[in-house]
């Protein structure tokens, strides 16, 4: 039963000394109190009047509080009825020592450049694709398959990463992939059996995807990326991981001369294009599988374009690798699923994927204009970078300040952001944050630049 707003009392110690406006601590204690059990889901807040009248603020500090955290999800407010507490989803950490922990406070904005917005998941037309799968796939499709992958979406895949990518792809040379991770690690793995022992890493990099390395029994080491990507002539390794259409997390990209310098060079190039889907203003850029299909592994996700929960990505490897990743992914788990894999496959087919592409394009983009905007404006002493594509951006600190301390500061007021050293190696004394808005909303933008601003 929801509880009765006429009889609601609500604590939040507002405190006009502090220097966080009222609006942001009324904030902050509504969400303190959902998270700490004390507003469940379905509960009605007060009326914007009585609640400014018990704590004596304005209409205006309650109505604008109340607004930001709809924004953000945690109240639904309707027009001329009380807001209602949402569900507040349990938060796996990524980054948190131990995996599985769930983090006790759910952070009130979510600004970590992992996931894209999951409520643009396509659950309609998913359903009706796994319908229409699970209706026509014969009987002797759900035994033990292929180890590269179920057949219908390699063939579907190789078309369409040719026409959308330019890739040089085969359905034989595909391997389905339980996410870009598994086929990083499987490709590791490949590549040790041929004897190969470092792979180097762009420093600043996707750290989980150190500990992936690691765990196929190869070292780490770095080389350090500037505004024109990775520099090849450093390279001392078996194997480069590269991501030369938006390098993560800093957003260059890899430079004519680079990206020849890199196919020149001996060793083999691992390719992560995991958000080229997303590029807004500037000229698509080409794979670099396409110029060397016989030393690149190219390697794709849906995490960035659907859902991280869906666990399907995909490698491109050369001939006489191929045969070497099947053999480690049959160890592993004997294939992979083959419904949800068909499902996806009918996506392709049936251009949803392409239609799901164009209006996430679309919103993401008007995001990142908001976002640019706002932060040129609001922080002029910040400089705002890699903005071209992908789901994230990097906001330069002025020189001097303490990252960690920004981030920190930003983490007491639940708003979770990364500092750039968390992807370095060799952390360095260039302060900036990495900014993800695949999960802020349009309308919570403002309310995290004014965070942002309270804060650097
Ligand atoms: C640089 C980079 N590569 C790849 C991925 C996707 O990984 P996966 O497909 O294993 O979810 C991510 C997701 O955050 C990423 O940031």
């Amino acid at each position: 039963m929801p509880t009765n707003r006429a009889t609601l009392e609500l604590f939040a110690a507002l405190d006009r000394s502090r220097p966080e406006p009222l609006r942001a601590q009324l904030e902050d204690a509504i969400c303190a109190a959902i998270t700490g059990g004390g507003l469940p889901p379905g509960t009605r807040l007060p009326a914007s009047r009585s609640l400014a009248e018990s704590l004596h603020v304005s209409r205006g500090v309650v109505s604008e509080a109340y607004a930001q955290i709809a924004a953000e999800g945690w109240i639904e407010v309707r027009h001329g009825a009380a807001p209602v507490v949402r569900a507040v989803p349990a938060n796996i950490k990524r980054d948190s020592p131990s995996l599985c922990s769930v983090v006790a406070e759910a952070p009130r904005l979510d600004l970590t450049a992992t996931a894209p917005d999951l409520s643009a998941f396509p659950r309609r037309a998913w359903a009706a694709a796994l319908r229409k799968v699970l209706a026509e796939m014969p009987d002797a499709a759900l035994d033990y398959g292929d180890p590269r992958g179920d057949d219908e979406l390699r063939t579907e895949l190789a078309a369409y990463l040719v026409r959308v990518r330019g890739a040089a792809a085969s359905p034989e040379d595909l391997v389905i992939t339980s996410g870009y991770t598994q086929g990083l690690w499987l490709a590791c793995r490949a590549l040790k059996r041929r004897g190969a022992t470092r792979v180097a890493v762009e420093d600043p990099s996707l750290d989980d995807a150190w500990g992936t390395i690691r765990s196929a029994g190869l070292e780490v080491v770095g080389v350090p990326v500037d505004e024109h990507g990775i520099d090849p002539s450093r390279l001392d390794a078996d194997a480069v991981l590269v991501t030369p259409a938006h390098q993560f997390p800093t957003g260059a990209v890899l430079s004519p001369e680079r990206r020849r310098a890199l196919l020149a060079w001996g060793g083999i190039v691992l390719e992560d294009d995991y958000d080229s889907e997303y590029r807004y203003d500037r000229a698509p850029v080409g794979t670099l599988q396409r110029l060397a299909p016989d030393r690149v592994v190219y390697l794709g996700t849906t995490s960035k374009t659907l859902a991280p929960a869906l666990r399907l990505g995909w490698l491109l490897a050369p001939k006489d690798l191929t045969e070497a990743i099947a053999q480690e992914r049959w160890a592993v788990d004997s294939g992979g699923p083959a419904i949800n894999a068909r499902a996806y496959a009918r996506l392709i087919a049936t251009g949803e994927v392409d239609r799901h592409l164009r209006r996430t394009r679309r919103e993401y983009r008007e995001r990142r204009d908001l976002l640019v905007e706002a932060l040129t404006r609001q922080l002029p002493s910040c400089t705002v970078d890699g903005v071209a594509a992908g789901l994230h951006l990097l906001l330069r600190l002025p020189p001097g300040t303490d990252e960690d301390a920004v981030v920190r500061r930003l983490a007491e007021r639940r708003i979770r952001v990364n500092g750039l050293n968390t992807y370095r190696l060799a952390p360095k004394d260039e302060p900036a944050l990495v900014i993800g808005y695949g999960r802020l909303s349009k309308p919570a933008i403002a309310g995290a630049v004014d965070q942002l601003e309270l804060t650097v």
